[in-house]
């Protein structure tokens, strides 16, 4: 029996105490209309210490939060390979579902969590959280907007800690995290190549590296083509400092410098002029602007959510990045929509 929806505020469950468990709980702080009402997490110290952060019961088996804590939703925020099963539960207990990127592990999943959650009537919403970003909106808007032209290539480099040691242990292990670099930090960038484009992936060609040792891939470089035509790089690489994370879209009458340190510049006429200044705000923000949009959604209104579908075009493309990899040639993705 799924639980009673709250008649009230909205009550979420959040699945997973790690970072990023923590940024979701931070994040709905103050939030009027809705709140973080339990957190589950298997290891019980890291469950505890974020619930007495939040002053809410803390779990350390989900299927136990579903029927005890009288949730409306969950964040799932939980190791990859737990997407899939635990977004199915979820459903099957009556939650809707925000499901961190990566969405799963493989396309079968995606369709699995999309299926389950269209049959229990509740939203499915991935966190693609960058598309709540102030500077990767302003830098849309401004695309769209035609001033600078048409985009002709897109280049996105981004530096990852990625040796073992830099995260938790489950990111090495391929059955749990699915792959490396590419599949959790490649998301981000293909996600924002796709935005700039206003266009899908369709074909991937890409080169990944390892470490001797290392089940998943710590290095990759891919040539992307999307739908409407547009080239793109991405270059993603494991040693992290000085950490860089910057994307640049190249117009016909000017360059587009997205960087998630210095800010959204212009390049035009050989001058470099700054739009928008970093915030380290943003991340606080984003989050928030995520959570807002997926609760006024999931209670019917017009909420902004990324869904099912684009989340799983997103691993869909990372996918193909592995593939083309082992087999030496240039992968077609199949085509999926645009960005939300
Ligand atoms: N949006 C972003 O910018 C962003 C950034 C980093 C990570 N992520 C994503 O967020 C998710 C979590 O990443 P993280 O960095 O917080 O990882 P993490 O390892 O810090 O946290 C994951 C937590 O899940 C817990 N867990 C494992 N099995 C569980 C189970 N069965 N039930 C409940 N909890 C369980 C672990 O004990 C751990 O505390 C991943 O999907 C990751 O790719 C998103």
């Amino acid at each position: 029996m799924p639980p009673a929806p709250s008649a009230g505020r909205f009550r979420i469950g959040v699945l997973g105490a790690g970072g990023v468990g923590a940024a979701h709980v931070h994040a709905a702080a103050g939030a009027p209309d809705y709140e973080i009402a339990a957190i589950c997490d298997t290891n019980r110290p890291a469950a505890q210490a974020l619930a007495d952060s939040a002053a809410v019961p803390a779990y350390s088996d989900h299927r136990v939060m579903f029927a005890e804590a009288g949730l409306d939703a969950v964040v799932i925020a939980a190791p990859h390979a737990l997407h899939a099963p635990m977004t199915v539960e979820a459903a099957r207990a009556g939650l809707h579902v925000l499901v961190e990127k990566p969405m799963a592990t493989t396309t079968e999943d995606c369709a699995l969590m999309a299926k389950a959650c269209e049959a229990a009537g509740v939203l499915l919403a991935v966190a693609h959280v960058i598309h709540f970003d102030p500077v990767v909106r302003e830098t849309r808007t401004l695309i769209a907007s035609g001033r600078y032209g048409q985009p002709l290539l897109i280049t996105h480099r981004r530096s990852s800690h990625y040796e073992p040691g830099s995260r938790p242990p489950w990111f090495f292990d391929r059955a749990v995290a699915g792959g490396g670099i590419v599949l959790n930090v490649g998301t981000h960038g293909l996600d924002r190549i796709q935005l700039f484009a206003d266009s899908a992936v369709r074909r991937v060609s890409g080169v990944v590296r390892g470490r001797p040792g290392l089940e998943v891939e710590t290095d990759a470089l891919a040539l992307v083509e999307l739908d409407n035509g547009i080239n793109a790089s991405i270059a993603l690489t494991s040693r992290g400092m000085p950490y860089f994370d910057e994307t640049e879209v190249v117009l016909d009458e000017a360059t587009l410098r997205i960087s998630a340190t210095d800010g959204l510049f212009v390049l035009r006429d050989g001058q470099a002029t700054r739009l928008l200044k970093a915030d380290p705000g943003h991340q606080q923000h984003s989050f928030r602007a995520q959570l807002d949009g997926f609760v006024t959604a999931a209670r019917g209104g017009p909420g902004h959510y990324v869904d099912g579908a684009y989340g799983r075009g997103v691993v869909a493309a990372a996918l193909a990045v592995y593939e083309s990899a082992e087999r030496g040639q240039r992968v077609e993705v199949a085509a999926e929509r645009v960005a939300p």
